[in-house]
């Protein structure tokens, strides 16, 4: 109880002293607890290094790409089977989030030329030098991934359960892994609205005559506006099933990304 009492008092005037208290603690706690592993600047020390069965980690790859709330799970929780045991810190939760606060000040340069690489030798096999992923192993196309920042990150980290896109975690460092995300996100194929405009002149306007002229189908037609839909979604009725009986080849021989320059164009026109 006393000690409760002491260790309160102590946080009250930590937190009152300056705007800096919670990083300064922060820095405090991972300097005790985190350093001889993670290293001081975070890119891990010698001992850390050499741990088994995984070295630590590099932690000044992830103020970007990773949600707090992964960092606050592990640092709770630990990774069974690592060297990275919670139980020895004995952090509060309120200790845990300092340490995040601490962690996010480290910063590293986004290094694409090493993103490019990285791509080549660990992804393209499965997702195309192009990330079209043309290669017949089923993975996903990421010039039209949606997946923001933060998600291609975990998607690269933890995989995809019960498909071929397992964990890259060990095969990857996070600062290649930050790498890598960027340079995915880099080969997306970016809508040109211009173009989708004369698409739609010379494809569609002889049966449409505006965008918002484009009548959907379906029983719920009436709920759904274009906008309303993903990209993906509105590519296949334009480009497959019943639209193509009614729309002709033109339509049907229409590429990928000239729907999505379509799309664009609808999109923008119809808001
Ligand atoms: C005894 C060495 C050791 C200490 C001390 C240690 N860690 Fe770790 N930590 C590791 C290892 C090893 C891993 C990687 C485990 C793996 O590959 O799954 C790791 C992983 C992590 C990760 C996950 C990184 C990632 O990319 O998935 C975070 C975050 C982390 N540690 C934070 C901390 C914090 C905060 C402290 C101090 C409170 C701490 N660690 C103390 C060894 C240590
Ligand atoms: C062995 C083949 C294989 C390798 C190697 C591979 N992937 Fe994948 N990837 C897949 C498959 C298959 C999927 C689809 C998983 C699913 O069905 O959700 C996928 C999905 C993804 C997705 C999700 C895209 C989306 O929009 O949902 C991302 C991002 C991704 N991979 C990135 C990468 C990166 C980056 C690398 C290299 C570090 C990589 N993958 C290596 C097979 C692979
Ligand atoms: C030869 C006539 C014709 C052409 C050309 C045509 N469409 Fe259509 N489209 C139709 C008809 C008919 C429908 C049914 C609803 C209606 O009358 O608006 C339709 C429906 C649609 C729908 C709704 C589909 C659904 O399942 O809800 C979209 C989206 C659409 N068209 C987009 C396009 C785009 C984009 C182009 C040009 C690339 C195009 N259409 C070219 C005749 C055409």
């Amino acid at each position: 109880m006393l000690k409760e009492v002491a260790l309160m008092v102590g946080c009250i005037t930590l937190l009152s002293g300056n705007a800096m208290a919670s990083d300064m603690h922060g820095k405090a706690l991972y300097e005790k607890s985190c350093a001889a592993c993670h290293g001081f600047d975070g890119k891990v020390s010698d001992v850390g290094k050499k741990l088994k069965p995984y070295p630590a980690r590099d932690l000044t790859a992830l103020s970007d790409v990773v949600d707090r709330d992964e960092l606050r799970r592990i640092i709770a929780y630990g990774i069974r089977g690592t060297a990275m045991v919670p139980k020895k810190y004995d952090l509060d939760s309120a200790e845990i989030e300092d340490v995040i606060d601490y962690i996010f000040t480290f910063k590293r340069k986004v290094n694409m030329l090493n993103g490019k690489k990285r791509f080549e030798q660990v992804c393209a096999t499965c997702h195309g030098f192009d990330g079209r992923a043309k290669t017949g192993m089923g993975a996903k196309n990421l010039v039209y991934s949606k997946l923001d920042l933060k998600e291609t990150v975990h998607t690269i980290r933890y995989g995809r359960v019960g498909t071929k896109m397992t964990s890259k975690r060990h095969q990857l460092t996070n600062p290649d892994i930050e790498d890598v995300a960027y340079y995915v996100h880099e080969l997306r194929f970016k809508a040109d609205i211009n173009k989708g405009a004369k698409l739609f002149s010379s494809t569609c306007k002889a049966c449409h005559s505006s965008p918002s002229a484009i009548k959907l189908q379906g029983n719920r037609a009436h709920a759904l506006k274009i906008t309303d839909m993903s990209d993906y979604l509105l590519d296949l009725r334009i480009r497959h099933g019943r639209h193509v009986d009614r729309a002709g080849k033109g339509v049907a021989k229409l590429s990928e990304d000239d729907t999505q320059n379509i799309i664009a164009y609808l999109k923008k026109e119809i808001k």
